[in-house]
Formats: C-alpha cells, sequence, structure tokens
C-alpha cells in the first residue's frame, strides 16, 4: 500500500475528510497528490477559474443522458463515454462527476434530463457501459446521486419516504446493478433525506447496503454542499466533503477530542481516498487520447443520430424535395443542452439545420423564418404562417428548456408555443414538429394538426446533422424512449404533487412508469420503448431454451420488410403469472439493438438470469424467485407485444418458501380446517 493511514498525523487525516477548494481533494501541501473532480454527464465541464477566467473550457457536447438512453445501445454509450474520456485527459480531470442514474419517478423533475430512465434494468445496463468507457480509458467515474434523489424541488430538506420493496427493486437497483458490473470507483451521495434521514448520515444506506451488500469499495463523496455535519456524515461512512468548507475542520476535530468519533472511523474514509489515488495511479497508463477533435464531433453526430426519436409520421418523412419552411421559437439558440452543472460549453461550432440540410442537398428550396416567441408575442408570427402557407412543407424546432435546481410546473408547452404550432399547421398540412425538450411532453393540444413528430431532446453539439440524417432519411430513425409520454400530468401516478417540502411519499411503491400504466390500463401518448422507424420488422420463431435453473436463452427473428436498411430495438420483458406477492404486469429483462439490412433477416439471443425473474422478499432480506409460470414477452415497445413465450420455474423445494397450492373453495376449506392441529390440555 503506497499510502497508508499510519504514516498521517490525526490532523492531516481530518483535513482529507473535505476538498481543498471546489473540485479538488486535498493535498496536504503536496504531500499527496489532489484528484480532479470535475463535471458530466454530457461531456466535460470544466469550470477552471485560472484556464478560463470564468466559465468553463470548452469541450465535445455529447447527447444529454435521456437521449443517449433513447439509443438503447450499450456500444453507443460505451463510444459517448470514451469521446468524453478525451476531453479529460487533455484537461487533466482524474474523475468525471457522472453518471446520473437516479430513476426518472415524474415527467417534473427538472433533472430527467440526465437521467436515463424510469427502468432500473434499461439504466444500468446502459450506464454501465458509460462507467466502462470512461474507466477503461483511466477516467475514474462518479455515479450519482445516491439516492432517491428523484425530482429537484426542495432537494435539500425533503425525505423521500418510501417502502423496502420499491427502494431495493426500482430506486437501489441500479446502482446495485452497476456497482456489480462496472466497478465505479466513486459514487455520489445525493442532496435529501431517504425515511428521515439525511442521506449524508444515513449509515444504512451508505454502509449496510451499498458497502457491505452490493460491494462498493471505492470513494463514497457527498454531492456539493450536501453535508449538514460533517462528523456525522463520516462515521455514516461518508468518505469526502465537497466541496471545501472552512467549518468542517473544527468541527471533526472537536469531535474527535470529545470522543465523539474515533481514529478508526475516520481512517476509514480516509484509507478509501488513498484507494482511489493509488486506483487512478495504476489507470495512469490507459489515459491516451484516441480521437481527434473532428472525430469527438462526429460521435456526437452518430450518437445523437440513433437516439432521436421519431413519435409520429403519417408519411410526410422522410423530406425529398419541394420548398421547405424552418422555423421555430428558439431558432437562435437551439438547445442541445439542459441548464445547470451538466452544461457544456461545445468546441465545435454548432451549424444550423439549414446550414445541416443545404449539405445533404436534396431539398429543392429552404428559407427560415424565426418566430422568437417566449413570453410575448413577436411580429414574426405572421410572416411564418404566411410562409407557412407558400411552402411544400414546414419544419418546426420547438424548444423548452430545463433544467437542474428547478422542476416542471407543467408538461404542456407554454400556451402560446402551442398556438403558434396550432396556426402555422391551420396553413400547411404536412409540418413536421421537432421537439427540443428534456423529459415527457403533454402534446394533445396539437398533435392531431400535424403531420410528424421527432423528439431531439437536448442532443449535444451533433444535433444538427443528426436531424438533417434523419429528416431527409439518408438514415433511418431508431431510437426508441427510454420513459412513458403520459396523455397528461393527471396520468401520472404521482401527478402535479412534488411533496409538502417536508417529506414526499412514494406511496405508488414499484408501480413506476409503465408498471404503473400497465398496472391500472391507462392509455398514453406514447409507451416506455416505443419509436419509429422508416422500415417495417417482422418478429418470428420464439425459441426459449432453459439452460440451468433459472438461466434460459430467449431467441427470435426479426426481418426487415422494407427496402431500406434500418437499425430496430427488441424488448424482452418478464410477467410472473401467479405470484404471492404485489409484481408488476411485466419487466423489461432484455433488449438488443440491431442493423437490419432490407430484406434481411436477423436471429436476436437473449440471456435471461435469476435476476430476470425475483422479487425482493422483505422478510427474507434477499432475491427470491417463486417457483411457477411466467411469460417471456418480446416487443418492439412496452406496448406492442409481438410474440408470447412461457417457462415454468421449477427450483428445488429446499430453495422454495413453503407454498400450498389449492384449486376449489373445497379444498381450501380442507386444507384450512385438516391442517389445524388443535393441542387439548390433558385432564
Ligand atoms: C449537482 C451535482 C454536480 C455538483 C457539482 C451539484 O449541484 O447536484 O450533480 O456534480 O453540483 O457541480
Amino acid at each position: 500500500m503506497k499510502y497508508d493511514v499510519k504514516n498521517f498525523t490525526i490532523e492531516e487525516k481530518i483535513k482529507l475528510l473535505s476538498g481543498k477548494n471546489n473540485w479538488e481533494t486535498n493535498d496536504l501541501d503536496g504531500k499527496l497528490p489532489s484528484v480532479f473532480l470535475a463535471d458530466g454527464p454530457h461531456g466535460l465541464r470544466k469550470t477552471n477559474d485560472e484556464q478560463t477566467k470564468c466559465g468553463t473550457v470548452p469541450a465535445t457536447a455529447m447527447p444529454s443522458l435521456a437521449v443517449l438512453s433513447s439509443s438503447w445501445d450499450r456500444e453507443l454509450c460505451y463510444l459517448n463515454a470514451q469521446t468524453i474520456a478525451d476531453d479529460c485527459i487533455e484537461n487533466n480531470v482524474d474523475v468525471l462527476l457522472a453518471p446520473g442514474v437516479n430513476i426518472k419517478r415524474s415527467p417534473l423533475c427538472g433533472r430527467n434530463f440526465e437521467y436515463f430512465s424510469e427502468d432500473p434494468y434499461l439504466t444500468s445496463e446502459l450506464a454501465s457501459s458509460y462507467v466502462d468507457g470512461l474507466q477503461d480509458r483511466g477516467v475514474g467515474t462518479c455515479v450519482k446521486h445516491y439516492c432517491l434523489n428523484n425530482k429537484e424541488y426542495e432537494r435539500i430538506y425533503q425525505s423521500s419516504e418510501v417502502e423496502e420493496r420499491a427502494l431495493r427493486e426500482i430506486y437501489l437497483k441500479s446502482f446495485e446493478r452497476i456497482v456489480k458490473k462496472a466497478k465505479p470507483l466513486t459514487i455520489m451521495c445525493s442532496y435529501n433525506k431517504v425515511n428521515g434521514v439525511p442521506m449524508t448520515e444515513n449509515k444504512w444506506l451508505l454502509k449496510d447496503v451499498l458497502r457491505d451488500e452490493f460491494g462498493f469499495d471505492g470513494l463514497i463523496m457527498s454531492d456539493w454542499c450536501a453535508v449538514k455535519n460533517p462528523y456525522k456524515s463520516a462515521k455514516a461512512t461518508l468518505d469526502l466533503e465537497m466541496p471545501a468548507r472552512s467549518l468542517s475542520y473544527p468541527i471533526l476535530k472537536e469531535a474527535y477530542d470529545r470522543g465523539l468519533i474515533t481514529e478508526e472511523e475516520i481512517d476509514f474514509c480516509v484509507q478509501n481516498l488513498f484507494n482511489l489515488i493509488e486506483r487512478l495511479e495504476n489507470m495512469k497508463e490507459k489515459r491516451k487520447v484516441s480521437f481527434s477533435i473532428k472525430e469527438r464531433h462526429e460521435n456526437a453526430v452518430k450518437i445523437a443520430s440513433e437516439s432521436i426519436v421519431l413519435l409520429k409520421n403519417d408519411g410526410v418523412l422522410p423530406i425529398k424535395s419541394g420548398n421547405v419552411l424552418i422555423s421555430g421559437n428558439k431558432l437562435n439558440e437551439p438547445a442541445i443542452g439542459g441548464g445547470g452543472s451538466s452544461n457544456v460549453k461545445p468546441r465545435t461550432k454548432v451549424l444550423s439545420l439549414q446550414e445541416e440540410l443545404e449539405k445533404q442537398g436534396n431539398i429543392a428550396k429552404l428559407s427560415t423564418v424565426s418566430a422568437s416567441i417566449s413570453e410575448t408575442w413577436s411580429k414574426q408570427v405572421y410572416v411564418v404562417y404566411d410562409k407557412a402557407y407558400e411552402s411544400d412543407s414546414v419544419i418546426l424546432l420547438i424548444t423548452s428548456k430545463m433544467g437542474e435546481d428547478q422542476d416542471r410546473q407543467s408538461i404542456k408547452l407554454a400556451p402560446m408555443i402551442e398556438d403558434f404550432i396550432n396556426q402555422v399547421a391551420k396553413n400547411n398540412k404536412k409540418v413536421t414538429v421537432c421537439l427540443f425538450t428534456g423529459s415527457a411532453v403533454d402534446m394533445s393540444a396539437w398533435i392531431d394538426n400535424v403531420s410528424a413528430v421527432i423528439w431531439c431532446g437536448f442532443a449535444g453539439e451533433g444535433v444538427f446533422s443528426a436531424l438533417a440524417q434523419i429528416l431527409t432519411g439518408k438514415i433511418s430513425p431508431s431510437g426508441k424512449l427510454s420513459e412513458s409520454y403520459p396523455l397528461s400530468i393527471d396520468d401520472t401516478p404521482t401527478g402535479l404533487n412534488l411533496g409538502d417540502a417536508f417529506v414526499d411519499n412514494y406511496s405508488e411503491g414499484l408501480m413506476v412508469g409503465y408498471r404503473y400504466y400497465d398496472k391500472y390500463n391507462k392509455n398514453v401518448l406514447f409507451p416506455f420503448g416505443y419509436g419509429l422507424s422508416y422500415a417495417n420488422f417482422e418478429y418470428s420463431d420464439l425459441n426459449i431454451e432453459k439452460q440451468t435453473g433459472t438461466d434460459y436463452i430467449v431467441k427470435f427473428k426479426i426481418k426487415n420488410t422494407s427496402d431500406i436498411d434500418a437499425k430496430e430495438i427488441s424488448q424482452v420483458y418478464v410477467k410472473d403469472v401467479c405470484s404471492s406477492v404485489i409484481r408488476p404486469e411485466k419487466e423489461l429483462k432484455g433488449f438488443s439493438k440491431n442493423l437490419i439490412k432490407a430484406g434481411e433477416t436477423v436471429e436476436v439471443s437473449i440471456l435471461l438470469d435469476k435476476s430476470s425473474f425475483s422479487y425482493y422478499s422483505v422478510p427474507l432480506k434477499s432475491d427470491y424467485v417463486e417457483n411457477g409460470w411466467f411469460e417471456i414477452l418480446v416487443g418492439s415497445s412496452s406496448k406492442d407485444i409481438k410474440l408470447v413465450g412461457k417457462i415454468k420455474i421449477n427450483l428445488p423445494e429446499t430453495e422454495q418458501i413453503s407454498t400450498e397450492y389449492v384449486k376449489t373453495v373445497d379444498e381450501i376449506y380442507d386444507n384450512y380446517w385438516g391442517n389445524i392441529v388443535f393441542s387439548m390440555p390433558e385432564d
């Protein structure tokens, strides 16, 4: 061990429990290397006053995680992270504060654009690739925000009140799987309380669950300014308070002098910092830049082009010819990123959609008019309506910004923007709306009046190049939604409720996202896993092969029946047919994205294992698979199930809780009385 707690005084060790400044760990005046931390996750956001005077260094602006996750592509997530790694290496950043893996519980959460999905399986699969992509290149990751920080309202004070199965199966599952699969070097502890206890002092969740049960052996740091009492945090095994705070040392020193915290407890945290420093040193050889700036930009374009989701198309797309009008409410400042700590300053100039379309060259004539609608009407809207009437088709770029520290109050677009879309649609029958929004949108006011809708999200500096390729049919869209789009906010399990500033009751339990809409038979605007293509696919030949115990290989075929090459995302859901505990109707347990050439067929193979069938048993304190029938549902979305198979799991009786299977009322009656043993007192 190169750095050993034994070689440091108690005063030095106490200093190491908090940062040196905003972004670095304490180096004890050069006795130790300091670790440089910088935001993510949508590219590098390094705030370095010396280099930039103020602001952040320019870097490749990658798609936001909500967009990236719509690719449903593990390899693209890896490529995305490797691209960001280059910027980290060039800027001497040791650990990127990314990725954010909180579950999207409500579409109102202001940071949904920074998170992957409403589903823990999809989140953990993609986030693990992201972690691998950075760490394989010698850059540490910081998986955040652990845990139950599912909205921004009163994020520092409010307690997320959740029962244990939902906690385990929905909210902790992604952290657990990422820790086990990808071994992130660090984890960031969130601002909020969980069941009344601040996460920064929640020893049960930090030590007993994260470290001892999930096996996390890295460093836990606080979210920025999340620590309330530093000695209570250190006792809960929160290793590092960030950023530096002058009050922390005296509080910790006094707590130590008074015996409120032991040297052993301090050593535990300090050793985790030493381990981080050593791990980073051991990874140094991997820190080699592999993409030129141009290639990084091309990666950003490629990822955006495979993530953008086509939501509606009545045949107007792709646009092959004609006079096309481009308009929108923020034409000159397109939303390529969301607000807050993830906002990247793009290094490569972002060309407009018009410039990118002109590069494609097959649209006869393009004209652009910005409507610049915000709070007030602008006269230009009339010019847009006029132009719309004269044009063969219209592309509307509609931006609705969102950012950290603030939740949305509505999932509708502003009324003036809705009206603008409708007015344009009155004057032109071929309107394509491209949404630059961070999360689900209620489109009820206008969707029936337009011909096509494309969700671009906040897709980074490559968005217009990617969008131009999709609009003109150079590539077929292949993204699918990683969150459900409800018909309205009233249809969501949480509605407009964001908690009362003290408590947010997670009373919907396990039924988050599609689990809720499925369970209560609610229609949605667009289901989880949904996205259109220019191609058509046919699913067939489902075959489920048993390996051992709970391991199965699910095989099926997909044929591209169209004349264009395209990618299709297929999804495997598992349904527990008859269970003795409440379970969702079905849960995502596998997926695959395949390029299928025109007219060709591919065979997809997906592995299911114990975790595909288990639920968390609170009394047993572990995951548990109950014997019985399970359905294997293969779909192109969570609502469009193409193939159904069934299997019966039959684990040895020794692995099962005692159960009685009764078929008739008589049998219930017989069993009931038959099993009661009367013990009579002896005379
Ligand atoms: C955010 C984190 C971020 C940190 C540093 C906090 O406000 O919640 O996600 O990494 O600031 O910028």
